[in-house]
């Protein structure tokens, strides 16, 4: 059985002090630090359980999602009280399990992950956390598995590869009922996405190119209404009008 979100915590005495570049992209700067770790001093905390789950990620190098997109999940899966979450980009679980946390009674998850290790180690996450009946794992390359998918999700977070994103827009948009909402992380790519095409390297070229793209798309579908956010690595928040 789920046990309800208890009364919200502020971060202040968990805030992982000199930890910030652990999580995906580069180190913030000394301002962004600061202002981050005030926010997230403010912001409601995740539950004990989620914090010992955050800091083995971040002592094995799992790429999870920042503090501050944490917050952003939990106050939109409060708000819109979602009844199926699909999430792209499992890792070990860690954001499934945060969103199946503040999510109501009664909602079930779809997350996918194509990397063997971490499977292994979200499903004993879920098993470890009681949501193995919440959550189903799917296993393999959201290219592949995004297709089979029957929908609607009334949520969609997408953290899975950055360059793939505009690929798997189609799908998505078919899975996304009307007044669904999606949430796509990492969307600035540690600001690179700011810098003249010319200035970014040769490796990334390719990411830039398809986010830029993918942030075109999800601004100018005339079916979505896009918000994007300067908060961890830059989020947009779509909403698909009803
Ligand atoms: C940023 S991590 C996800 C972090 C996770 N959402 C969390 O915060 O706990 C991105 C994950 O997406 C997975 N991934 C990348 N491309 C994928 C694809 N095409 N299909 C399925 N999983 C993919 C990676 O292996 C990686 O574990």
């Amino acid at each position: 059985m789920k046990s309800g979100p208890g009364p919200e915590e502020t971060r202040s005495e968990q805030y992982i002090a000199g930890q910030t570049d652990f999580y995906e992209g580069r180190p913030d700067t000394e301002r962004g630090e600061r202002l981050a770790a005030f926010i997230e001093s403010m912001e409601a905390a995740a539950p004990p359980f989620l914090r010992e789950l955050e800091k083995e990620a971040l002592a094995e190098g799992i790429p999870i999602i920042r503090p501050r997109t944490q917050g952003l999940l939990r106050f939109f899966i409060t708000m819109t009280r979602p009844g199926r979450i699909l999430e792209v980009g499992t890792a070990t679980g860690f954001s499934a399990l945060l969103m199946d946390h503040w999510a109501p009674a009664g909602c079930r998850i779809t997350t996918m992950e194509k990397m063997p290790a971490r499977i292994s180690q979200a499903r004993a996450n879920f098993l470890r956390y009681g949501a193995a009946d919440r959550i189903t794992l799917l296993e393999g390359d959201a290219m592949e598995l995004l297709p089979q998918l029957e929908g609607p999700f009334d949520f969609i977070f997408m953290d899975a590869a950055k360059g793939q994103y505009i690929h798997y827009l189609p799908e998505i948009k078919r899975l996304l009922p009307p007044g669904g909402l999606l949430i796509s992380d990492n969307i600035l790519q540690q600001e690179e996405l700011l810098e003249s095409r010319f200035a970014v390297t040769r490796r990334n070229r390719t990411i830039y190119k398809r986010m830029r793209e993918y942030l075109r798309a999800i601004t100018g579908d005339p079916d979505l209404t896009t918000l994007i956010l300067e908060l961890g690595d830059g989020a947009a928040v779509t909403y698909r009008k009803a």
